[in-house]
């Protein structure tokens, strides 16, 4: 580990993160939205900036202070964190994209609240994909040797879940964490594996969400070399 030494291991670096859960409007009062807290984002931006780096944090819908030091870029929707993602990337050398970004979101929007009909059976909502930011970022790389980082949270077969999502992403490391009570969503800790595109699997014991987040720029600054 280069931490504590003289000159901060991500020093000279740009490393952007992504954080929270998207918001898929259905109308101006109402949206589809997920449990991501941003808890884990943040931590990674925390992590990062007091290791030299600087950092781009890109912000679904957090309720968390902005971070010391850190470039926050608010968004709410996939399509705005995409946007937001793809500009903030162009100069990375680390991406980690650890929001919760919707598979879908409503085929239409109504720019007018809707209203319940007493004679009527509500109109069912039709949903379209939004864009694989992952995918797409790790295809079109913006610089050669970037390093991607993706998340993915899992239940049954964590592993052989994980092992494929990671090829089908295509990033360099995926952090799998396994879904359950006190695990992940909104909580102060996370227990994860993370694998490494190079066949690697680095197990993260049970215990505070910057622990992980340590690990996680540890196995970067490695493959920065
Ligand atoms: N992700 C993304 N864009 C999406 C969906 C997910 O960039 N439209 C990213 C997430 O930020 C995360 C990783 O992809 O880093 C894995 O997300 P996950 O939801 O586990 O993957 P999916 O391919 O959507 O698979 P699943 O069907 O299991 O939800
Ligand atoms: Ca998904």
């Amino acid at each position: 580990l280069a931490r504590g030494a003289a000159e901060p291991d991500l020093t000279g670096r740009h490393v952007v993160v992504s954080a929270g859960g998207t918001r898929e409007p259905l109308d101006p009062v109402r949206f589809l939205g997920n449990r991501s807290s941003g808890k884990q984002g943040y931590a990674l931006a925390r992590t990062a900036a007091a290791r030299g780096a600087r950092v781009t944090l890109v912000a679904a819908n957090a309720s968390l202070p902005d971070p010391a030091g850190v470039d926050v870029v608010p968004v709410g929707t996939a399509v705005e964190l995409r946007e937001a993602m793809l500009r903030a990337a162009a100069d990375a050398d680390a991406v980690v994209m650890a929001a919760a970004v919707a598979d879908f979101r409503p085929a239409a929007y109504a720019a007018g609240k809707i209203k319940k009909k007493d004679d009527q059976e509500p109109a069912p909502i039709t949903l379209v994909r939004n864009p694989d930011i992952l995918a797409e970022i790790s295809a079109d790389r913006a610089r050669a040797g970037q390093v991607i980082v993706g998340f993915a949270a899992e239940t049954d077969d964590v592993l052989t879940n994980g092992r494929a999502k990671l090829k089908r992403k295509g990033c360099d490391l995926l952090v799998v964490n396994e879904v359950g009570e006190r695990k992940t969503f909104g909580s102060e800790e996370n227990e994860a594996v993370v694998l490494g595109a190079d066949g690697s699997e680095t197990p993260v014991a049970h215990g505070p969400k910057e622990a992980l987040a340590e690990t996680v720029w540890d196995l970067v600054a490695e493959r920065l070399g």
